[in-house]
């Protein structure tokens, strides 16, 4: 496990090894939107990787994917985020945290009965409670974004991930199916990517050297957003300054047919697509249950980092066992998707039963 367990320095943040915890909603707030006591039991559990992203958290009230999400959207969430970015590094590992916005996927009643903003009703189901973003409402939730990042930085995290992967709201605006408009923020490709774009301009300037700054891209999707335009998009947040991106998919997985080809994931593929393409410093996702998969991956320069949703969701101590030479003892991931939209462990028939939340 040499390479995997290398250290990185990433803009004067040294990560001890090359093993990210993905960032997974768990649910377990309320409709305070503030960190609770399962939040910090949930991460502290989870000791050895170099950085740890903390979910999908919500950056406007009106963004909430679920009426539970953890939110980062007023001061008095500081606190307990504050307490989550200590337990974090005590661990060991860089605290890091993915600022979100639902967009056309949240709902009246994940908001609390706020109407859902989309880019444009293209895409969205029929029928279904949204309307479209005005300009000035899209300044304000780039505003909200860059909110939560000075708030992520007060609390302590050093490491901020846009969430612009999985068809939320900076997905909507890339994808020319969901993105229909026909002002400056819609139409030809640089105007759908003028949001992400301008977001990550924005949050960079009001907190500098900070903490590092980045994205979840979703680098394309099966039919809309393509390959070259997630690699030109990657491509522009690089000439913009971002350092270290993670990619996944946008709404759904393409096929990437013959353009790239190895023993890994697509999603996997897709980020040796943009490291091999831009040159970034890239996190790269999806299907990995074993940690010698993750050194292979690593060795072979396939991407620089890569990040463990499930296995680390069902085995909290994979990446310690792995740092031990305890690989033998890792509870594998058996891939029966029973986590995908889960709000208690006990779905998981791999996640340690003393795990139950309190609540
Ligand atoms: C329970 C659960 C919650 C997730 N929540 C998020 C999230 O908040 N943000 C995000 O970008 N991806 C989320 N994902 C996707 C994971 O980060 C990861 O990309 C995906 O599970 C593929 O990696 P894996 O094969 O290692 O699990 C979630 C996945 C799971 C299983
Ligand atoms: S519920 Fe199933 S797919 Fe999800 S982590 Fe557990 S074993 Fe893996």
């Amino acid at each position: 496990m040499e390479t995997l367990l290398s250290p990185l320095t990433i803009e004067s943040k040294t990560l001890k090894n090359r093993i990210v915890m993905a960032p997974m909603a768990t649910w377990l707030s309320d409709k305070s939107g503030e960190v609770k006591v399962d939040h910090i039991n949930h991460y502290n559990h989870r000791k050895g990787p170099g950085l740890i992203i903390v979910e999908a958290t919500a950056v406007s009230p009106e963004g909430r994917l679920a009426a539970a999400q953890l939110g980062i959207f007023e001061n008095r969430h500081i606190k307990g985020l504050k307490k989550l970015a200590e337990t974090i590094r005590a661990g060991g590992a860089i605290p890091g945290i993915q600022i979100h916005h639902g967009g056309g996927k949240s709902s009246l009643e994940t908001t609390y009965g706020l109407m859902p903003l989309v880019p444009s009703k293209s895409g969205v189901k029929e029928g279904k409670p949204c309307r479209e973003l005005t300009i000035e409402e899209i300044h304000r939730i780039q505003g909200d974004f860059v909110g939560a990042a000075e708030r992520a930085v007060e609390a302590g995290f050093e490491y901020i991930e846009i969430h612009g992967a999985h068809g939320y709201l900076v997905t909507q605006f890339l994808s020319p199916i969901t993105n229909k408009r026909d002002d400056i923020y819609g139409g030809p490709l640089e105007n759908r990517q003028r949001f992400l774009l301008e977001l990550f301009s924005v949050i960079k300037k009001a907190i500098g050297d900070q903490a590092i700054v980045t994205c979840r891209l979703g680098a394309a999707e099966q039919k809309g957003l393509t390959m070259e335009e997630g690699i030109d998009t990657a491509e522009k947040l690089k000439a913009l300054g971002m350092n270290i991106i993670h990619i996944s998919c946008a709404h759904t997985i393409p096929d990437l047919g013959d353009s790239f080809d190895s023993d890994f994931s697509v999603l996997m593929n897709m980020g040796a697509i943009i490291k091999e393409k831009t040159g970034m410093t890239v996190i790269g996702v999806g299907g990995v249950k074993e940690p010698g998969t993750a050194e292979s991956i690593i060795s072979s320069g396939l991407v620089d980092l890569v990040a463990l949703g499930k296995a680390i969701l069902c085995d909290p101590r994979w990446a310690l066992k792995t740092i031990e030479g305890k690989e033998d003892s890792i509870a594998l991931c058996r891939s029966c998707r029973r986590c995908l939209w889960f709000t208690t462990p006990e779905k998981c028939p791999v996640r340690m039963k003393s795990e139950k939340p309190s609540q």
